[in-house]
């Protein structure tokens, strides 16, 4: 197998290696194979990701002997609600996939967090292998155990936390990834930077051109440093009650952007938090808890690299100030009817806070509303 990195998220009697690097694919009948109890395992994707991956991944495991059964889901935000989990819990049902068998995720965020709740309500609970084919599901999705579907009343509502038995990044997928959904990707591994590593956001500034465009060992760095800080962040911290919060930074202002651009095309996940993380730091440096120049130096990177960095970058009319504060407020990191804000005290130095005056967020939404 070719060189490849492990991060080991050390939970106590549910740790597992995420495997980073390219031609993991290729060697998955090993590397799943060893977990299994039978040889047999059922995979979920989307028809997207199925055109380009599907075929090889089925043959390298049919070559450890492994018999192989999948379901490809319509690609797309739109297959991560009720329809689709029970069309996909009930072909798990049909093909007999038992308590010990496993389930493996192919693809990006929807089908990673669609194929984990499905395997984590089929029979009470069956290990599942997540093999994210993004970037933003190799730097975050696929890590840590969230798993779950949207409802009517909003994304990822209804969900269970259930880890995977393993993380199979394989790198060489990314190459197949469209340039839009590459750099909106890019915007979850920016945010592990200022979140808590201002060395690892220096290393960014310098090499981030190099992590798009694809130089394998820029890649290989850049993912499994944001994996090292999740899982670290994880383990401390499995069911948010505190600290995992972090891994929210830009996500609640990105999560009314998204619901005012109707979650589709005029506004990618990663693109939202990338704007986020711009506007919390705008937002820190107003309230006077980092320095001035923190949010210029933040939305200098995003920019740089070609991502939406503002407001402004976002077609189309965009609801007023007071519109994205309610959709704010309808976030899931509301507790007690408080918003909670992770704030920055500068570049890699975020905190959670409940402290954030309402009129300060109303302020910074209208002028970035303003310079449109
Ligand atoms: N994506 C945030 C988390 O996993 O907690």
């Amino acid at each position: 197998m070719p060189s490849h990195e492990t991060v080991h998220v050390d939970l106590p009697g549910r740790a597992y290696n995420i495997m980073i690097g390219p031609g993991l694919i290729e060697g998955a009948g090993e590397t799943i194979g060893t977990l299994l109890a039978q040889p047999r395992v059922a995979i979920l994707t989307d028809e997207h990701v199925a055109r380009h991956h599907l075929e090889p991944f089925r043959a390298a495991l049919e070559k450890a002997g492994i018999t192989v059964s999948a379901l490809a889901l319509p690609a797309g935000e739109a297959t991560k609600g009720w329809p689709e989990f029970s069309r996909a819990v009930e072909w798990l049902l049909a093909e007999k996939i038992e308590r010990n068998d496993m389930v493996v995720a192919l693809g990006g965020g929807v089908i990673g967090d669609l194929a984990g709740f499905a395997a984590a309500v089929l029979r009470r609970g069956v290990r599942f292998v997540q093999v994210p084919t993004t970037l933003l599901a190799q730097v975050d999705s696929s890590v840590g155990g969230k798993t779950g579907i949207n409802a009517a009343a909003g994304k990822n509502l209804v969900g269970a936390f259930h880890q995977p038995s393993l993380v199979l990044a394989d790198t060489g997928c990314l190459d197949t990834l469209a340039e839009r959904d590459l750099k909106a990707g890019y915007g979850e591994v920016l945010k592990y930077g200022l979140l808590g590593d201002a060395a690892f956001f220096g290393w960014l500034e310098s090499h981030g051109a190099a992590v798009l465009s694809g130089d394998p060992e820029a890649r290989l760095k850049a993912i499994r440093r944001s994996c090292e800080m999740k899982a670290e962040i994880v383990v401390r911290d499995e069911t948010e009650q505190g600290d995992r919060a972090l891994l929210n930074l830009g996500h609640t202002f990105c999560h009314a952007l998204e619901a005012a651009t109707g979650y589709g095309e005029r506004l990618l996940h990663g693109e939202g938090v990338a704007i986020g993380c711009a506007l919390a730091f705008d937002l820190s440096a107003r309230l006077g808890l980092c320095a001035q120049e923190e949010p210029s130096r933040v939305r200098a990177h995003i920019a740089d690299l070609g991502l939406k960095s503002r407001l402004g970058d976002i077609e189309g009319p965009l609801p007023d100030a007071e519109t994205l504060l309610d959709l704010m407020a309808q976030d899931k990191k509301v507790i007690g009817g408080r918003l909670h804000f992770i704030m920055a005290r500068g570049i890699g130095e975020a905190f959670v806070t409940s402290d954030v005056p309402r009129d300060a967020v109303l302020a910074l939404l209208a002028d970035a509303l303003a310079a449109r």
